[in-house]
């Protein structure tokens, strides 16, 4: 098919115009997550309000670093880019390869649930950055939690506790 187009069209069709490389992608691309919440600043407030619940977690909060900057870069970074947004993370990190990444922090079933309970409560508080304001739409907060709930579960690295066994 001939990318060309003819000039603004007799009898009031619209003009096709000559897109090529990265600005035809940009066009056509389909509409991403990324876009419908608003962008970046979606991920770094949803990311926020996570590590500053984890800041608070008696079990979370001494696998972290001191300093929760970084962390929070990174999470929202990886997020932006899982969604459709600029690959920001792998440009400064790499492939993500997060069961690698997570290997050296013991993540059981307890580390698991209390990670996801602070990622749910912020989703459930998260609402659009596109000025708004509005919540976020079911089928996306939907389609993140499946997304974080799977991850989490397959960062899991250490067997839980036995029924029986000494606690
Ligand atoms: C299952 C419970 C989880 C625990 C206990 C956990 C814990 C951690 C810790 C301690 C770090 C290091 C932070 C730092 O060095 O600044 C980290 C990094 C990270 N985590 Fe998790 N995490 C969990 C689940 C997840 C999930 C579900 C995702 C993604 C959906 C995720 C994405 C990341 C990312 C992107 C990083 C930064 C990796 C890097 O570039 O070094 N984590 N996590």
């Amino acid at each position: 098919m001939s990318e060309s187009g003819s000039a603004v069209g007799a009898g009031g069709q619209p003009a096709r115009v000559i897109l090529s490389g990265s600005l035809r992608e940009a066009v056509n691309a389909p509409p991403t997550v990324y876009r419908a919440v608003g962008g970046q600043e979606f991920f770094d407030v949803l990311v926020d309000r996570f590590y500053d619940a984890v800041e608070r977690d008696p079990l979370l909060r001494p696998m972290y670093p001191r300093d929760l900057r970084q962390s929070r870069e990174r999470l929202a970074g990886f997020l932006a880019q899982y969604w459709g947004g600029p690959p920001r993370y792998s440009e400064k990190r790499g492939h993500p390869r997060l069961r690698m990444r997570h290997m050296h922090f013991a993540i059981g079933p307890a580390e698991r649930d209390a990670w996801m309970a602070h990622m749910t409560a912020s989703l459930d508080a998260a609402t659009l950055a596109d000025g708004t304001g509005r919540p976020l739409p079911a089928e996306i907060r939907s389609a993140m939690f499946d997304h974080f709930d799977n991850a989490a579960t397959h960062l899991i690295n250490q067997p839980g506790a036995t029924p029986g066994q000494d606690c």
